[in-house]
């Protein structure tokens, strides 16, 4: 069947108190709008129209690719006059569903239910009991409990509003009708705006017909307001995503404490301890144990790895039986083949760390390449930058690199070689050879400490 979709995103979203437009706010580190239009395409729609308005200049910068049709809707006269703007696109037969770009939740599954009855003939609309339904428009139903009409809060007598069946704004309307029912709204109400909700009293007397579905969850349709309802959603959408994982094998030490901002890949038996954020995309293999405090973007960890507390991990890729951590920053393009360690304080940067090799403390390792079982000692920094130009240190297998070095990069030190301790080395080291480069100690025999005077 034929599926148009419009999501309607022009409000303001004063409730904020933001520069930015509400439906760029995110929500596990994706703006609003992007869930909406995420479940949106999951459906595979004819058209797929955004009314924007407000701040609509960054919404598109900000969602542009996303392919869909960008409606501008000047002035906010309501939610009936937003769809108005997006009627062009909509066919003359087929649905179309109506979502809100600040309801961020809803389910992939209750929109393909909602659309299949539709598809049917009558106009279905997504309700949800509320224990408190201030605000929202309320369900009005005839004796023999039919839908009859939707009456807005604000339009509403007291009997009516103690009514708990509430619109969720989210509907789907068989196309011959709407045309017609939109060029009838009025705005004859307490708002003096062209309510959406109208059409529903219009396709019930028509014979068209309102089929009701109850969302199951409330967090499903609950739209964001304030931070406050957007602190509570964040929430919502990561005990989903919490549970999914436990269910799945992986073992949260809190499910209240830990946060995916994108997708996760896992093997069997991985362990997550408390305040671990994941975000882009992060694959963690069989085994992996993430300790408390971590942070990793984007970043594919091998079977049976271990990474510490308060590490940060970004666009790295790490070995099979690595080590990383505590206190570990692995920035872009770090790279560790099996078995390798980076310990704590060690900041590393476009580094490829061959197997087994172990740089335990206190180092900067940038634009490196470093073979196998090569030992960094504490305290090494590569010099790999001359305030213009970036140069890149090679390390060769089996080298040893004694404890405060410095590496003015590009140089090379050879397969088993040995850096001694506190050595500036500014040229290439040999295979198997010994580099010392540093002042030479000389020892003052009885040599007296000024005293202080008395
Ligand atoms: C609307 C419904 C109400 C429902 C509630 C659910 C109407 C008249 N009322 O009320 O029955 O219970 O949602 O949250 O539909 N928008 C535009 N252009 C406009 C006005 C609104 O794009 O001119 C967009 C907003 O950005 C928002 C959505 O439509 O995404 C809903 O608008 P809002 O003003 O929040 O509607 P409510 O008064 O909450
Ligand atoms: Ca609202």
């Amino acid at each position: 069947m034929a599926l148009d979709i419009v999501i309607l995103a022009a409000g303001q979203g004063t409730r904020m108190v933001s520069d930015l437009p509400k439906v760029l706010h995110t929500l596990a580190g994706k703006p609003l709008l992007g869930h909406v239009i995420d479940a949106a395409a999951a459906l595979s729609p004819r058209s797929l129209s955004v009314v924007i308005g407000h701040g609509a200049e960054r919404v598109r910068e900000l969602m542009g690719a996303c392919g869909a049709n960008w409606v501008m809707q000047e002035r906010q006269l309501g939610t009936g006059h937003a769809v108005q703007q997006a009627l062009p696109a909509l066919g003359r037969d087929g649905v179309t569903l109506i979502l809100y770009g600040d309801v961020p939740l809803v389910r992939e599954s209750t929109l393909r239910e909602l659309v299949a009855m539709a598809g049917k003939g009558p106009l279905a609309l997504l309700t949800v009991e509320l224990a408190d339904p201030t605000g929202y428009g309320r369900v009005l139903r005839n004796q023999l409990g039919r839908v009859a009409a939707i009456v807005e809060h604000k339009d509403a007598t007291a009997e009516q509003r103690e009514v708990r069946e509430v619109n969720s704004g989210i509907m789907a309307v068989p196309n011959a009708h709407l045309h017609a029912w939109l060029a009838r709204l009025e705005n004859s109400n307490a708002q003096r705006e062209y309510y959406l909700t109208d059409i529903i009293a219009m396709a019930a007397q028509s014979g068209v017909g309102v089929e009701p579905l109850q969302a199951a969850d409330e967090h499903e349709v609950a739209g964001v307001n304030n931070r406050e309802q957007l602190a509570v959603l964040e929430r919502a959408f990561q005990q989903r995503r919490a549970r999914e994982l436990l269910l799945a094998g992986v073992t949260l030490r809190d499910p209240a404490r830990f946060d995916l901002r994108g997708r996760l890949r896992h093997g069997r038996d991985v362990s997550i301890d408390i305040n671990v954020i994941i975000e882009g995309e992060v694959e963690l293999g069989n085994g992996v144990s993430i300790g408390a405090n971590c942070v990793l973007r984007n970043a594919r960890v091998g079977d049976g790895a271990s990474i510490q507390p308060n590490s940060v991990i970004e666009d790295s890729d790490i070995g099979p039986g690595c080590s990383v951590g505590p206190f570990a920053r692995l920035r872009p393009g770090t790279r560790m083949a099996e078995g390798a360690k980076i310990g704590n304080f060690v900041e590393t940067k476009k580094a490829s760390i061959g197997a087994r090799s172990k740089i335990s403390h206190l180092s900067y390792v940038g634009d490196a390449l470093l073979g196998e079982d090569v030992n960094v000692g504490a305290g090494t920094i590569t010099c790999n930058y001359d305030g213009v130009n970036k140069f890149q240190t090679t390390i060769r297998d089996g080298a040893f690199i004694g404890s405060n070095t410095a590496l003015v990069a590009p140089v090379e030190v050879g397969r088993n070689a040995t850096v001694g301790a506190g050595s500036v080395v500014t040229s290439a080291v040999p295979d198997e050879a010994l580099a010392v480069a540093r002042g030479k100690q000389r020892n003052v025999e009885g040599w007296k400490r000024p005293q202080k005077k008395s």
